[in-house]
């Protein structure tokens, strides 16, 4: 028998687990057991271009990290993904590039179950909305809403472009938008301020195919009253899931429900779709956003053919959606409608929805370019995907949105990943070749000393905090415990220095070898979910079978005399020059947008008089002298001389120049501007800057022969 097993007090942590003694006991699962099972999916890519990290962070990591969690706790888990091959975009994308949408849609396929693959996003089935098992499940979904009643049919003027004989519905249709007013505003959404528009809303439409000026034509459409589920939402979201769904999509949610529902047409003229089954509706399919959520139930279907029901209609089934913070509406108030409409599926327990992740400062954009794409990350660090899960996990846009930078990639590579986890793995197993042949030393109980006995309370304690923050969609707070674990291992080895006592005391070392290596061992097992590839690895080394969650909860991992296997790296260093060359990939990015950048000219503003503009007072000035504002990106500490005095100006510059580039500079300042505290500094005045159209600032700069003090008028 083993010290924990004896030892421990603590009852199992899985889902019925409200003994005393757990610490933040799992909520109770419907009326107060664990589900029987779960069925998990994450959001359908648009099959119109490769995947990139934004999508990693935002849905695929976390879903693949909860499912792997499940499976090894041996639920019953099913986990679903697939391809989103309808919809504008692509019949766009395949206008633009002389092609058919189908062959567009076969090629970004195929690319992007191969990147999840690399990276081990462990999809039970990854399907594609133009499969025929789709077709045939969403055509029959809308047949049964059709045939109960459920939709309104209404007969409207929409827009329609005489050239090229067609109905231009949402991307198809771009103008001003209302509220912003930048050009290029879809008939769906507003990518710039990203408000939810309606075709009828934009200003000066134009056809996105033909650039004619379209014309309104009458046409039927299908509508689902979604004001006539607001009591059931009201109830089920608002009443039902105030404290366990995420605050931000709770929140997004009540303003939808508060701002009360309208009817949302679940059809369009296209020819691109899963076909009307309704007789005389030749060109009308069913809206992307009614047939895509489907699509997890036809992916199901596919995978699980006599079994699928009980995983979308039996009430002991956990569902749970995986999404980012754009498709909320869709998967809390649309899909559940529809759900509801038809009346035997269950809706869902949880949609832990993500705000976006940035790169670099700067919001990803397919169509800047500004985006790391998995297929390229995969070629430019080989083998390294656990690096990028870890470190879009521990930056999680859980609560919101965060930026990844390469600078931090590098770090918590070297600092964490390697000085951390690999280098207390590498210590324990090399230490264990070196004095005991690689065996795992036997010891005997007596021979624990009170801190050894402490150690392996608090490694026992791991698995079921772990499992707290997973089963809470809580996946930083869970990797950041994981790491605690791996920083306990390493204080455990530093406090022991074994490789210093082995002269004089080898029985001891034996201790605290065979405790290191039971914290290695756990390791391997509780960092699956989170890092699948080292814990292969990991197992590989320490030589043990690959065990679930509740053996580390229980038992001791590694028996007194089990042969280990050599050591390996786990992790490898990161050089600046391999961050260098991202970085610059990154620089003749911006660069070749900055000269593509359209200008969007923002409408004059009101007028003001002559005495108001008299009111300020705007100089020539002079930069004396410029640094960085510590703890800040954007900020300089400027010191001018005006003419009249010496002064510090803060300004909002420094991504745009370096400090040493722009002392002698001469700058128009507005001097009178009331004083402002930055940072704890007092700034009098502000320099002019001019925005280019890709929002980078540059001075505003007076003519050479513009004297220093001189007014600007
Ligand atoms: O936003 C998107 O990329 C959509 N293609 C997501 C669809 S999720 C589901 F409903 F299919
Ligand atoms: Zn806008």
């Amino acid at each position: 028998q083993n010290y924990w097993k004896i030892q421990r007090t603590k009852p199992d942590t899985d889902m019925n687990s409200q003994q005393a003694g757990v610490e933040n006991a799992t909520p109770i699962f419907k009326s107060g057991s664990t589900p029987k099972r779960y069925t998990v999916t994450s959001a359908l890519p648009y099959a119109n271009g490769p995947v990139h990290i934004g999508h990693l962070a935002g849905v695929y990591v976390p879903a693949d990290i909860y499912v792997r969690y499940l499976r090894s706790r041996g639920r019953d888990v099913i986990f679903i993904g697939g391809s989103d091959e309808h919809g504008v975009p692509i019949t766009i994308k395949a206008l633009k590039q002389n092609t058919t949408p189908q062959a567009i849609v076969d090629h970004y396929h195929t690319l992007i179950k191969d990147s999840f693959e690399k990276f081990g996003i462990s999809f039970d089935i990854y399907s594609r909305t133009s499969s025929k098992m789709h077709e045939a499940t969403a055509s029959a979904f809308f047949k049964e809403l059709y045939d109960k009643g459920c939709f309104i049919e209404k007969t409207s003027m929409q827009y329609y472009d005489t050239e090229q004989h067609q109905f231009l519905a949402d991307r198809y249709i771009t103008g001003t938008c209302p509220h912003c007013h930048s050009e290029g505003a879809y008939g769906d959404q507003c990518e710039k301020c990203g408000s939810a528009l309606s075709p009828d809303e934009l200003i000066d439409p134009k056809s996105t195919i033909s650039g004619s000026t379209p014309v309104k034509k009458e046409t039927k459409h299908w509508y689902l009253p979604l004001d006539r589920y607001e009591d059931f939402l009201k109830k089920w979201i608002l009443e039902g899931h105030r404290d366990d769904w995420r605050p931000n999509v709770y929140g997004q949610c009540k303003s939808w429900i508060d701002l009360g529902l309208q009817p949302r047409a679940v059809t369009r003229d296209l020819d691109w779709g899963v076909p009307l089954p309704l007789p005389d509706t030749k060109g009308k399919v069913l809206y992307v956003w009614f047939d895509a959520p489907i699509g997890y139930i036809s992916a199901t279907k596919e995978l699980l053919p006599e079994d699928w029901e009980k995983y979308w209609k039996d009430d002991q089934t956990k569902l749970v959606h995986f999404i980012g913070k754009d498709n909320i509406v869709f998967h809390c108030i649309i899909f559940p409608c529809m759900l509801k409409a038809e009346g035997s599926y269950l809706v869902p327990d949880n949609v832990p929805a993500n705000e976006f992740l940035n790169l670099e400062g700067d919001k990803i954009s397919t169509s800047r370019n500004w985006a790391i794409w998995l297929h390229e990350y995969l070629e430019d660090f080989p083998g390294k995907q656990d690096v990028l899960r870890y470190v879009l996990t521990a930056n999680a846009p859980e609560t919101k949105d965060n930026d990844f930078t390469w600078r931090d990639f590098q770090a918590r590579n070297n600092n964490e990943l390697l000085a951390i986890f690999g280098n207390f793995v590498n210590r324990t197993v090399v230490l264990t070749h070196k004095y005991f042949e690689g065996k795992v030393p036997s010891v005997s109980e007596t021979a624990y000393t009170e801190a050894d006995k402490e150690c392996l309370r608090e490694m026992c304690a791991y698995p079921a905090r772990i499992a707290d923050s997973l089963e809470h969609y809580r996946f930083r707070e869970g990797l950041n415990e994981l790491m605690n674990l791996a920083r306990l291992g390493n204080k455990y080895l530093t406090d022991n220095e074994p490789w210093k006592v082995f002269k004089t005391d080898p029985e001891r070392v034996k201790v605290v070898l065979n405790i290191s290596l039971q914290i290695a061992a756990h390791l391997a097992v509780l960092c699956e979910p989170f890092l699948p590839f080292t814990a292969e690895k990991l197992c590989r080394i320490l030589n043990m079978e690959k065990s679930g969650w509740d053996a580390a909860e229980k038992e001791e991992l590694l028996q007194g005399g089990h042969l280990l296997n050599p050591a390996e790296f786990l992790f490898e260093k990161i050089e600046d020059e391999v961050i260098q060359k991202q970085l610059d990939k990154l620089a003749a990015i911006k660069e070749a947008n900055k000269k593509n950048a359209k200008p969007n000219y923002e409408p004059q503003k009101e007028a003001v008089s002559f005495e108001d503009f008299g009111k300020m007072d705007l100089r020539v000035a002079e930069i004396t002298a410029a640094e960085k504002v510590a703890k800040t990106k954007k900020l300089l500490k400027l010191t001018l001389n005006t003419g009249l005095d010496t002064r510090t100006v803060v300004s909002g510059i420094a991504e745009y120049y370096k400090p040493e580039e722009i002392v002698g500079r001469k700058v128009c300042l507005l001097a009178n501007l009331a004083p402002r505290d930055f940072k704890g500094i007092e700034s009098h005045g502000m320099i002019l800057m001019s925005e280019n159209p890709d929002g980078t600032l540059c001075f505003v700069e007076p003519a050479k022969d513009a004297v220093v003090g001189m007014q600007i008028r």
